[in-house]
């Protein structure tokens, strides 16, 4: 079978790889917005264009006579790619431009929990004009706040309060910002806590649980510097994480669960592909931070790496409507991802300079991101450069492979030492302890 892969990043290079060992031996095309050399190597047809051209991707589907797609990033989605596939005939994971608002519309996603009454919801409210949003903030109270632009915005679109925004008139400022940008805005209670993600794999009924990961957003070792698409993750080998309970997990889950039922009731249609919960563990419970419609990157590279079933079955049964739970395994391993991003990112990267990768050893667990192969180099173009997945016993172990591999790729690039240590391990789960027992 021909299977069509939407995008060329990390993520897409660890589906791609994940597909790539099935049995069923899948022949690979990849659409993406540049040649990253790890997927080009996988696949028979490779075409670069801009990922939101709904109609060059599905001409070409259609040319390459592809028998399933798998759409890594949200832009796409959001433009009813998987609409048009679905129409041309060509079973898709990732779902409907409608379904997708879950990711898409910030005020879509706290309306439909409100109205099905999921648990997690912080309080909120929704605002098209500045008419009373300083009253809002102002009840919720100074450093107790967050501002989310409604729309896609590449990631940077939330700002929090005591991070981003230091008083009330920068905050009614960035309102008058996003207004002016056309959008509206949903201004939220600030939680506190641990984040993690929850990815689940749904078949428009069933929703079957992955490993849950941990990302980290700040740029610079400690938790500092401006926030980024994720610097690295780590998951355990019991597939929670050492700052959450039993009952935190099953909380997460029947969330998952029960926003796929509601989706299905409110919009009368199946979501078909990845449903991505990003919950925060807090004193008085689990809340949600978002809702995400594809994978996590860095997080499926965490997942698809010690995925041990068969993916492309996986992805056979979403499409049919057939997936079970007992489909679905992953080693009981433990994984830290970390990223290499060049000097500079996310600001003021270092942009179309040389990388090179081989002194990294095992390079099946090495996935190419932001990179450009030219002339048989490969060029690091601005943002996420490559990230390096360990896989071992224990969180520590992992660690300590995925350092030394990340540290092997040459240029100008940094990454985060710390992401998968024990001392961040630890503090993480000490800043929880102190929290719970408030
Ligand atoms: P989002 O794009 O919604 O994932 O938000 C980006 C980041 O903003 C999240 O990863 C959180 O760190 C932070 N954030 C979003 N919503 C909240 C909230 N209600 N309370 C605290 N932090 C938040
Ligand atoms: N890990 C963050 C994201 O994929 O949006």
């Amino acid at each position: 079978m021909n299977i069509l892969i939407i995008g060329s990043a990390a993520r897409e290079h660890a589906i791609a790889s994940a597909l790539k060992r099935s049995p069923q031996q899948p022949n690979l095309c990849c659409y993406g917005s540049a040649i990253n050399p790890g997927i080009k190597q996988m696949t028979t047809h490779y075409h670069v264009g801009p990922l939101t051209d709904v109609d060059a991707i599905v001409n070409l589907a259609k040319e390459w006579e592809v028998g399933l797609a798998v759409i890594g990033p949200e832009a796409p989605l959001s433009k009813g790619l998987a609409d048009q596939l679905w129409q041309a005939l060509i079973p898709t994971i990732g779902p409907k431009k409608r379904l997708a608002q879950i990711e898409t519309s910030k005020s879509f996603a706290r309306h439909l929990m409100q109205q099905y009454h999921i648990p997690g919801l912080p309080r909120y409210r929704q605002f098209s004009d500045m008419n009373g949003v300083e009253k809002f903030l102002k009840e919720l109270g100074e450093n107790h706040y967050v501002v989310k632009a409604n729309g896609l915005m590449d990631g940077k679109g939330v700002k929090v309060a005591g991070d981003h925004l230091h008083f009330f008139q920068e905050a009614l400022a960035y309102c008058h910002d996003i207004f002016t940008l056309g959008q509206t805005i949903v201004i939220e209670e600030k939680l506190i806590g641990q984040e993690f993600s929850l990815m689940c794999f749904c078949d428009g009924k069933q929703v079957v649980p992955m490993p849950i990961v941990q990302d980290h957003k700040r740029a610079f070792i400690d938790d500092k510097g401006p926030n980024t698409g994720g610097m690295g993750s780590y998951s355990d080998v019991d597939h929670s994480l050492p700052f959450l309970s039993e009952e935190d997990v099953q909380q997460a889950k029947q969330i998952n669960q029960a926003v796929i039922h509601a989706l299905s009731t409110e919009l009368s249609d199946k979501y078909i592909g990845i449903l991505y919960g990003s919950f925060i563990a807090t004193c008085d419970g689990i809340y949600v931070i978002e809702f995400n419609a594809r994978f996590g990157d860095p997080e499926a590279l965490n997942v698809l790496t010690i995925l041990e079933s068969d993916f492309v079955a996986i992805c056979q049964a979403m499409v049919t409507e057939d997936l079970s739970s007992t489909q679905v395994r992953f080693l009981h391993q433990a994984t830290v991802c970390k990223y290499a991003v060049p000097n500079g990112y996310p600001d003021t990267p270092i942009k179309n300079v040389a990388i090179d990768i081989a002194a990294v050893k095992n390079k099946t667990r090495l996935y190419l991101a932001s990179v450009n192969a030219i002339d048989g180099k490969i060029m690091a173009t601005g943002s996420r450069t490559a990230a390096y997945v360990g896989v071992a016993d224990s969180i520590s172990a992992a660690e300590e492979i995925a350092e030394r591999e990340i540290r092997a790729i040459t240029g100008p690039l940094f990454h985060r030492e710390d992401i998968g240590t024990d001392k961040l391990i630890w503090r993480r789960v000490d800043e929880m302890r102190r929290l719970r027992a408030t």
